[in-house]
């Protein structure tokens, strides 16, 4: 097995599941940019080389777990492919490929059948908002999806998380920072995702890859999204707040046993103690925690519902997702 990008926020996450989760492997091959060969990382208590990611990579690899972004990935990922090794890709350069499965193993397994060498892993912000709806979606079609995303500096690599520190220091410190990574200032700030934006419909990429990879993993191209995604200074977890339009009736009371019996999900729902879904909590741990059901009240009509998620965007929303397709494999 293949990890490309081992270094990075991803990578070294993905290094993690495998490690915890036991995945059955002969050798593990770490594999970074030129500036890490030589590096050592820990892997079941052994330290394990890095070594720089090159065309001959792959020989005699089974499984190649690809993190190290699209233009990596659009050169390598058909190399490895060629090489015998099946690609889980957690880029955005193949998710759109019609010919490409898209899966979150929770709601479309089956996708990977017939796969040709490479599988896509969807983007963490429709990862954590779309797990927890599936089962909506399957007893009460959702025909419309609105989100806004909270989302953390890891998306953006481990340098972005670096920079999240460093300018909260600075800022607490009364000391002037110049942001290197992400393109405004991040300490005590929000503000709009840095993906580029589409001048004719004013969304960024990262909306529009929530709407389409949801329409493909759902399998439902009819589905009506629209989001709005921000990042805010938070680390590695990422929290949506999510309103849906079913198309018949539906009670919270029924969200809630269905979200509660939904895999990869846990309920965090105390109204009494105001206690709800927190990118604190969610960190570090595998499950998208769900709360805040609650009937959507500005839809007459009683099939709307609104709800706030949390889930570790380094695991679920990445690594974790990745390990769990290569273990269905
Ligand atoms: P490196 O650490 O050597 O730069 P992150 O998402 O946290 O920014 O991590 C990106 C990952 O992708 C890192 O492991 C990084 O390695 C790797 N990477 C970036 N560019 C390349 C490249 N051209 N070839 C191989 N690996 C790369």
């Amino acid at each position: 097995m293949a990890i490309v990008g081992a270094t990075g926020a991803v990578g070294v996450e993905m290094i993690g599941c495998l490690e915890q989760r036991r995945f059955p492997l002969a050798e593990l091959r770490l594999l970074a940019s030129a500036r890490s060969a030589g590096k050592t990382l820990e892997f079941r208590g052994e330290p394990l080389t890095v070594r720089e990611l090159t065309e001959s990579s792959f020989a005699g690899v089974d499984l190649a777990l690809f993190s190290a972004g699209s233009s990596v990935s659009k050169k390598f990922a058909p190399i490895a492919a060629r090489a015998g090794a099946t690609v889980i890709d957690n880029s955005s350069a193949f998710r759109m490929d019609p010919e490409v499965p898209l899966v979150v193993p929770e709601i479309n397994p089956q996708a990977l059948r017939g796969h040709r060498g490479i599988i896509a892993n969807p983007n963490c912000t429709a990862i954590i908002s779309i797990t927890p709806l599936w089962p909506v979606h399957q007893a009460n079609r959702i025909v419309r999806l609105l989100i806004a995303s909270y989302q953390s500096a890891s998306g953006a690599g481990a340098a972005a998380m670096e920079e999240l520190r460093e300018a909260t220091r600075a800022y607490l410190e009364g000391r002037p920072y110049e942001q290197r990574v992400l393109p405004h200032p991040y300490a005590f700030n929000v503000f709009s995702h840095n993906a580029r934006v589409d001048p004719a419909s004013g969304y960024n990429e990262e909306e529009i890859k929530v709407r389409e990879e949801t329409r493909k993993i759902f399998g439902d191209p009819e589905l009506r999204v629209s989001a709005t995604c921000i990042r805010v200074p938070v680390l590695r977890a990422h929290s949506v707040a999510i309103n849906f339009e079913c198309q018949r009736p539906i009670s919270p009371e029924e969200v809630r046993r269905l979200v509660a019996g939904a895999p990869g999900v846990k309920l965090v729902d105390d109204r009494e103690r105001n206690y709800f879904p927190m990118p604190r909590d969610a960190s570090g741990g595998d499950p998208i925690l769900v709360g805040r059901i609650r009937q959507d009240v500005s839809d007459p009509s009683g099939r709307s519902i609104a709800l706030f998620v949390a889930g570790d965007q380094l695991l679920k929303g990445a690594a974790l997702n990745a390990v769990q397709i290569a273990e269905i494999l």
